[in-house]
């Protein structure tokens, strides 16, 4: 099959795509490098040892959109592009909900336009909300998020139920990611935010690597087992696997389905810090912060679902987790921007 990965040079797309490829899959890569750069796309080939077809584009941008669909005829859409950091999305939501939602239109009128019915979505744990019960079950409602990018995901996630609703050819696959970090084995693709990171992981490899002093853990007075946050961290190549298996299973059926896509194992904040500790040989010194606004003290998944009916399972643990960010971080300390390795 040709997959298209709209936001495909990314995080989380750079180790889809390569899984594809490895799988014997096409690729075509649509992305505007708004959070990426053309350097993922080598390394992408490098690792994978064939050929994705890229596109520099903004995925809004329906008339080359379709010139891409004609020119390279797609099978199934995976929806990455996104804008993903919650706290500008809070001072800047036009723009998110502009580019989120904008992105996911011109990706169905396009696929509309060419007769491609297959369609999985980068969507998020943050439409849980607040009011649910953990561990999150796909048959929950969903609840109110906390921020605009939230809003974004559960948004899209209704315009997606809608299209479906109405068109009986069309597949969707909504895919809640947990907490997704780690990287590729290979150390040659991984995270790589732009300025100060806002997630956990990252901000422990800065300051692993000697770019960040020490790390500040927003609040240990949460009622958890050592008082920080837990979440479910699940290891991005497992994350990458998933979308695999969604691409087939949208092939075989029609209508909407969707998948938590996580481990199903909580891991605080202090059981990171430590498991990265041991990973790396690297000490990470912290101090206890605030609060941050907006954090919930715990949430993880219930991923039955996704073994049962995709046959999927978080394979990857903590440990390893940690060691494949490691070996990303120290082998690229700036990031893509350090140059070729
Ligand atoms: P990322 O920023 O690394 O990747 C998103 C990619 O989309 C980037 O390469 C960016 O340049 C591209 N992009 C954004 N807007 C675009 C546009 N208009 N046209 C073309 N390309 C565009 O983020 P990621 O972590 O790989 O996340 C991928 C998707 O998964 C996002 O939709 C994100 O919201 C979602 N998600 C991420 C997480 C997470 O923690 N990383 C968790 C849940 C959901
Ligand atoms: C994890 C824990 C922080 C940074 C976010 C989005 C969510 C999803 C995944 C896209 C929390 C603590 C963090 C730091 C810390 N993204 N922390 N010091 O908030 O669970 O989820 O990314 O869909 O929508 O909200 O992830 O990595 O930011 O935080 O103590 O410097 O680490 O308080 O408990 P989060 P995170």
């Amino acid at each position: 099959m040709r997959i298209l990965l709209a936001g495909g040079a990314g995080y989380i797309g750079s180790h889809t795509a390569v899984c594809l490829l490895q799988a014997g899959h096409d690729v075509t890569i649509v992305d505007n490098y708004a959070n990426s750069c053309p350097e993922a796309v080598r390394r992408i080939e490098q690792i994978a040892g064939r050929k994705a077809d890229c596109f520099q584009a903004d995925v809004k941008d329906r008339d080359t959109l379709l010139r891409i669909f004609r020119e390279k005829p797609v099978d199934c859409v995976i929806h990455l592009a996104g804008l993903k950091a919650v706290g500008e999305s809070v001072r800047n939501p036009i723009e998110y909900y502009r580019n989120n939602i904008d992105t996911t239109l011109s990706l169905l009128e396009v696929m509309r336009e060419t007769g491609v019915h297959d369609f999985v979505f980068s969507s998020s744990a943050t439409v849980y909300g607040e009011e649910n019960p953990i561990p999150y079950l796909e048959t929950m409602k969903k609840g109110s998020c906390s921020s605009p990018y939230g809003w974004t995901k559960s948004m899209m996630e209704q315009i997606l139920t809608d299209a479906a609703a109405a068109d009986p050819e069309l597949s969707v696959v909504l895919l809640r990611y947990f907490n997704p970090i780690g990287a590729h084995p290979s150390g040659l693709i991984g995270e790589d935010p732009q300025g100060i990171p806002n997630n956990l992981m990252p901000y422990i490899a800065q300051v692993a690597v000697g770019r960040r002093e020490h790390l500040t853990i927003f609040g240990d007075d949460y009622d958890t087992p050592d008082g920080t946050c837990r979440r479910d961290y699940i290891h991005v190549c497992d994350l990458a696997e998933g979308h695999r298996l969604a691409v087939e299973y949208a092939h075989e059926h029609r209508g909407v389905e969707i998948f938590n896509l996580g481990t199903g194992k909580p891991c605080s904040v202090l059981e990171l810090v430590h498991a990265f500790e041991e990973a790396s040989g690297v000490s990470i010194p912290y101090v206890i912060g605030p609060r941050r606004d907006g954090d919930l003290p715990q949430f993880w998944a219930n991923a039955d679902k996704a073994r049962a009916v995709l046959g999927w399972q978080a394979g990857r643990g903590i440990g390893e987790m940690c060691r494949d960010t490691w070996n990303w971080q120290k082998n690229n300390p700036e990031g893509y921007r350090g140059g070729r390795i």
